[in-house]
């Protein structure tokens, strides 16, 4: 494997280009302090916390206050980091919000985020890829580095899913919770690996397995489309099973094959964790021992663009990841969107 920083490739014109690859320097989480448990959802919907959680695995997940929205969670979460970097936000040159929640349409949750955090430098976009949002928002933000566009770029991956749930749905609503996680992309240094690779990918034949129809422009909303529900997630849950445990596993795979990596070579795999059953099967076919696995869907629920960074930064805290060990990140999503992501851990 390669394992230098700065690594070659080349322009439409063939122009040899020097880039430079990106590194995770700081990692950080927040999650709303609500805690709503399978137990209080039996008062809800008709469920029962032993049909949630031998279904999905989960036990509880978070809810925000009121008034409380996705910017403020990515906030929260990047506040937390700079703080453990020691570092002023005006360093911050771009901040991606991966989410399918934003506070509003526009302005992007990105700008309100550069807004909480004072990073005065900053410029930012939002980026919908759902579950698969955090692994495309991390792969754009190491282009900026590779090409030395920017130095220091936030990355945050965060969701407000029960503002589009609806809690009279039994069949969606005990899946999801909210929350958010946030890393600092910089330059990895001569000798480091960093982000290694990834592999991205999109089926919009999947879209009408999993999706919100109003509110858009192809439904705006109006008292009609409120009175049918269509402000809410929309799932063939069978449907995209069967599509998430053949893609997320197949997509962790093909980038292992394609390193000539064997299970053995990875210390962590952090899977999206929308349902504990998904992520065996991914697990299983890759030949892991569970001990490689991060798993806390149990607390937390389907964050969306939350569960890969919360599960990270959780990983790090805990010292679970130490320097240079090899971590595979993976995804599955509406759209259908998935991915891939394989990094060695340089802090
Ligand atoms: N409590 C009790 N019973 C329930 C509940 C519930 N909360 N929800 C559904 N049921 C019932 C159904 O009505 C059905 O009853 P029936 O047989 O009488 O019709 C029965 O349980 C089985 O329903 P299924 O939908 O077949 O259950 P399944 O085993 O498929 O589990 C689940 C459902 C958990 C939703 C699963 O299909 C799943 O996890 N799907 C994937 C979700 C996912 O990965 N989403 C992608 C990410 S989200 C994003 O990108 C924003």
């Amino acid at each position: 494997m390669d394992d230098c920083a700065n690594f070659g490739g080349s322009d439409s014109k063939g122009r040899l280009l020097n880039l430079r690859r990106a590194k995770i320097t700081a990692v950080s989480h927040y999650l709303p302090e609500r805690r709503l448990t399978n137990k209080e959802l039996e008062k809800i919907v008709d469920t029962s916390d032993e049909w949630i959680f031998e279904r999905t695995g989960i036990r509880e997940r978070r809810v925000v206050a009121k008034g409380q929205a996705t910017s403020d969670l990515g906030a929260a979460a990047a506040k937390r980091l700079l703080e453990q970097r020691g570092m002023d936000a005006s360093e911050i040159e771009l901040i991606i919000v991966a989410t399918v929640t934003p506070d509003m349409f526009f302005p992007s949750s990105a700008c309100l985020v550069q807004m909480k955090i004072g990073a005065n430098r900053a410029w930012g976009f939002d980026l919908s890829g759902a579950c698969s949002g955090f692994v495309y928002a991390l792969a754009t933000g190491a282009q900026f580095i590779a090409s030395g566009t920017h130095k220091k770029v936030l990355v945050i991956g965060a969701d407000v899913m029960t503002s589009i749930i609806d809690f009279h749905d039994r069949a969606t609503c005990v899946l999801f919770g909210d929350g958010a996680g946030a890393v600092l992309l910089e330059a990895a240094e001569e000798g480091e690996q960093g982000i290694i690779d990834f592999i991205l990918r999109c089926d919009g034949d999947g879209g009408q397995f999993l999706y919100m129809p109003g509110g858009g422009s192809l439904n705006p909303s109006s008292p009609e489309t409120v009175a049918k529900n269509m402000h809410y997630v929309h799932q063939d849950g069978r449907n995209v099973f069967k599509f998430a445990v053949r893609g997320m596993a197949d997509i962790s795979e093909q980038i292992m094959a394609r390193h000539g990596l064997s299970a053995s070579d990875l210390k962590l795999y952090i899977p999206h964790q929308a349902n504990l059953r998904i992520i065996k099967a991914a697990v299983e076919r890759m030949g892991l021992h569970e001990s490689q696995v991060a798993v806390n869907i149990d607390r937390y629920a389907n964050t969306t663009a939350g569960t890969i960074p919360i599960c990270l930064s959780e990983a790090v805290e805990s010292k679970q990841i130490q320097r240079k060990d090899l971590i595979l990140l993976a995804s599955f999503g509406a759209g259908f969107t998935w991915g891939s992501l394989l990094l060695r851990w340089e802090n």
